[in-house]
């Protein structure tokens, strides 16, 4: 996967997007700008690589130079409630701290209890890092997440923290007692809004739809939906014309269908068809394209299913064969040995808490991948 972009790649995918390569989004944009200036609490859902880092990213880049400052984390990393309490510390201090003189002078007078480590990077004035050591005491914790408003306050403009993978903080020990903590001093809090977004669709929806959990209703919820085919292949073949290549609306088109408009997908599939192509794209570019797409994807497929239990691997199986309801069903549980109706509560529960399949409706079960599904089809369940 390439990490690095430079102005000529016609594609990116693997990271997030920008500039030229990150397209349409308008509504989704303006949305999250105007919660943004209004200080709207956010929580944004969407798979893996549909592009929520990017949108977001690109909202934080139209608000420079307001005077709202933007605190921004990825939870990936953070296996405990010190993790996230350090690393919610450290994004805030930065935030709101041009200099490493005004990061000392924000890191001693906010938060006196913190012992903060700074180290250095090849500019010594703009590039430092700073972590920050804390003995863990629940004072403690709720000083820091109190942290942002105060200097809010006392510098008198708006903070925006924006929190990636938030559904992270759900594994920790002692999760919803954490997560009581943050809403109670959040909500409270006049000058700091929040933007939380996660791909783990069941575990998002859970924390913030079930009335039981303490971040019900924290904010405006929506599903960042996929890109639509009229802009997808416009941009495809933009793309190929700027670069000197050509591209049917027609190859486009099937470039969309087959990713189900992943957006990262779509990217990664139009480049292999780019590679390929010599001056206009033909059929056999995007035969020979998706063969290389479904290579680059096979070990983390491999890795994915690997472990699963026969009846898991069945269960896919019917999925791929189109079945996406009606699974208790006996002529469907015996067709594909999927046991009793009991266990296809547990079935979709464990495939479910895997990521590998999405309840897209009352009764409708879809493969979370359109890839690993078109993987399944042409290379694992080819023989049945
Ligand atoms: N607005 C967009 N326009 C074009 N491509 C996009 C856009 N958003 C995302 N992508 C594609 O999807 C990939 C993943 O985007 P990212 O923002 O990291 O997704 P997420 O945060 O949802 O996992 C990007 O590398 C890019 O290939
Ligand atoms: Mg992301």
């Amino acid at each position: 996967m390439r990490m690095k972009r430079n102005d000529e790649d016609p594609f990116v995918f693997g990271v997030r997007v920008e500039g030229d390569t990150f397209t349409d989004r308008r509504e989704e944009t303006e949305r999250l700008l105007m919660n943004f200036r209004y200080g709207i609490n956010t929580i944004l859902i969407s798979p893996r690589r549909m592009g929520k880092t990017s949108l977001v990213d690109r909202v934080c880049s139209l608000l420079q130079g307001d005077v709202i400052r933007i605190a921004r984390i990825d939870a990936f990393g953070c296996r405990s409630e010190y993790d996230f309490i350090n690393a919610f510390a450290t994004a805030v201090v930065r935030a709101t701290s041009s200099r490493w003189e005004e990061w000392m002078e924000n890191a001693r007078v906010f938060l006196s209890r913190f012992v903060p480590k700074i180290s250095f990077g090849q500019d010594p004035m703009n590039d430092f890092s700073i972590s920050l050591e804390y003995n863990a005491s629940n004072t403690t914790t709720e000083d820091v997440l109190a942290l942002p408003e105060r200097i809010a306050e006392a510098k008198g403009y708006r903070i925006v923290v924006c929190i990636d993978e938030f559904q992270q903080i759900g594994d920790f020990t002692d999760s919803l007692t954490f997560q009581k903590k943050l809403r109670s001093v959040w909500q409270l809090q006049q000058r700091v809004s929040y933007c939380l977004y996660g791909s783990k669709k069941h575990i998002m929806e859970t924390m913030f739809q079930n009335h039981s959990y303490p971040f019900y209703r924290f904010g405006d919820l929506f599903y960042l939906q996929k890109i639509s085919e009229d802009d997808w292949v416009e941009y495809i073949c933009t793309r190929f014309k700027v670069t000197g290549k050509a591209i049917s609306e027609q190859l486009a088109r099937e470039i969309c269908r087959l990713t189900d408009r992943y957006s990262s997908y779509v990217q990664q599939l139009a480049w292999f068809v780019w590679l390929k192509t010599r001056d206009e794209a033909s059929e056999e570019d995007l035969v020979q394209a998706v063969d290389r797409l479904l290579d680059a994807c096979e070990p983390l497929f491999i890795q994915q299913t690997e472990e699963l239990s026969a009846y898991q691997m069945n269960f896919l199986k019917a999925i791929a064969n189109g079945v996406c309801s009606g699974f208790t069903q006996s002529s469907v549980l015996s067709q594909y040995h999927l046991g009793t109706a009991a266990n296809i509560t547990r079935l979709k529960k464990s495939l479910t808490d895997k990521d590998l399949i999405t309840t897209v409706s009352t009764n409708r079960i879809e493969l979370s991948d359109p890839i690993l599904l078109l993987w399944l089809k042409k290379r694992v369940f080819l023989g049945y």
